[in-house]
């Protein structure tokens, strides 16, 4: 409804649909329907019935399974929403110009039920009283579960929220649905795509709210799913060639990438245990995530950042993101020991203010591991079009950092595989 302006019908399964589909007058345009759930093959069985009733309306398939003949197209991630709102788009002739043109009520309504995943809204919220609008929960600030239950028993239908605003809120409501999907029924490449989510919501989390129950568990579940990542796939370029296919975001591309070699370090390092495979995991998701965007995460030195179009808010933010982010992880229950000094210091500077390329001789043994493993991350996704030459790769690497401390860690780099 949000980008196209269609309104949905969501039904539990296939019976369910054809039931609408088959009501006289019917109205839908356009079906989309989830390959398999349960043991109901779905999207099969609609097709199978549109056809033999000759109706015309478009049907996309979503989630994982074999192509379904008949279909106008199939999105094997479904929780790529950006290609499903396109496919969705093409489907019906809509185009970019129509959508802009979409009229769109001042107050934009959202049924009341999507408020019961919410624990609070991005943006003001109003209830509709008579003819008139009256904002019922500020900004960022917790619902009062007495006023979610009065409305509930009020049978409420929507709320609403300044017109302005319904892209951010639908954006954070998606992703807030998507952190309480279970992997267990998501296959591997939608599981990644709500991984990514989680962690840019883990990120703007923290970054309001500071470190709360909600925030560790958010926490907590990006590390498990990013080490979980790391050890099922064998060959780092597997891992890459289902991030770059998923389209997941840089930030998350990079802290997967870097857990993955920095995984791989420490498990061939003497010193390596799980204490310090803990560590390396922790460090590589809390070190950028003060960053909040992608292209702030791409910003490697001070040249870089005085060349930037960035606002003087932003510039700020990336200058300081090692230090706030080392804060966040200090505060952080049960944080590994040591880890918020080498994520305030992985930008070289002692303090966590800007960008220095040269690492001091104190340097820590584990944060020689952490800098090697992100400098390598950046050759890779560096070379990631191109074909990968790993003796390259360690050739530039060793440039980088001639020390021999760090060229003994940078030799471990030999046995990781392609
Ligand atoms: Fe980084
Ligand atoms: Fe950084």
């Amino acid at each position: 409804m949000t980008w196209l302006g269609l309104e949905t019908i969501v039904v539990p399964d296939a019976a369910t649909a054809l039931k609408f589909l088959s009501a006289p007058g019917s109205q839908i345009k356009l079906i989309i329907a989830r390959a398999q759930i349960g043991k109901e093959q779905s999207a099969s069985e609609i097709i199978t019935f549109i056809k033999s009733k000759e109706i015309e309306t478009p049907l996309i398939v979503i989630g994982p399974g074999k192509e379904v003949p008949g279909s106008f197209a199939h999105i094997k991630n479904s929780l790529q929403l950006k290609t499903m709102i396109q496919g969705a788009a093409k489907a019906l002739g809509i185009t970019a110009q129509s959508m802009l043109e979409m009229e769109v009520p001042e107050y934009y309504p959202i049924p009341f039920s999507y408020f019961s995943f919410l624990k609070r809204s991005v943006c003001p919220v109003y209830q509709k009283d008579k003819k008139s609008f009256v904002m019922l929960f500020e900004t960022m600030k917790d619902f009062s579960p007495n006023e979610i239950q009065k409305l509930a028993e009020a049978e409420t239908e929507n709320l609403y929220i300044g017109k302005m605003d319904r892209l951010e809120f639908v954006n954070n409501l998606t992703s807030e649905l998507m952190a309480t999907l279970k992997d267990e029924d998501l296959s591997l490449d939608e599981q990644l795509s709500a991984a990514d989510s989680t962690l840019m919501l883990a990120s703007k989390k923290l970054m309001s709210m500071g470190i709360t129950e909600e925030t560790v568990r958010f926490v907590h579940k990006s590390i498990e799913t990013m080490k979980r990542n790391s050890k099922s796939n064998t060959k780092l370029s597997h891992l890459l060639d289902r991030l770059f296919a998923n389209k997941t975001s840089y930030l998350f591309t990079h802290a997967q990438i870097l857990s993955y070699v920095g995984l791989h370090i420490i498990k061939n390092i003497d010193w390596g245990n799980p204490e310090q495979e803990e560590k390396i995991c922790f460090i590589a998701f809390f070190h950028d995530i003060s960053l909040e965007k992608d292209e702030y995460g791409r910003i490697k030195s001070t040249l870089e950042l005085n060349e930037s179009d960035f606002n003087e808010m932003d510039r700020a933010l990336i200058e300081n993101h090692a230090q706030i982010s080392a804060e966040l992880a200090a505060q952080f229950p049960h944080a590994p020991m040591g880890a918020d000094q080498i994520i305030r210091q992985h930008h070289g500077s002692l303090n966590g203010v800007g960008f220095s390329e040269h690492f001091g001789n104190n340097v820590s043994p584990i944060s020689i591991v952490f800098i090697v493993a992100e400098e390598f991350t950046r050759i890779v996704l560096k070379y990631a079009d191109s074909e990968m030459n790993r003796s390259q790769m360690i050739r530039e690497l060793k440039e980088v950092f001639p020390t021999s401390r760090f060229q003994k860690v940078i030799e471990l780099l030999n046995t990781i595989t392609f």
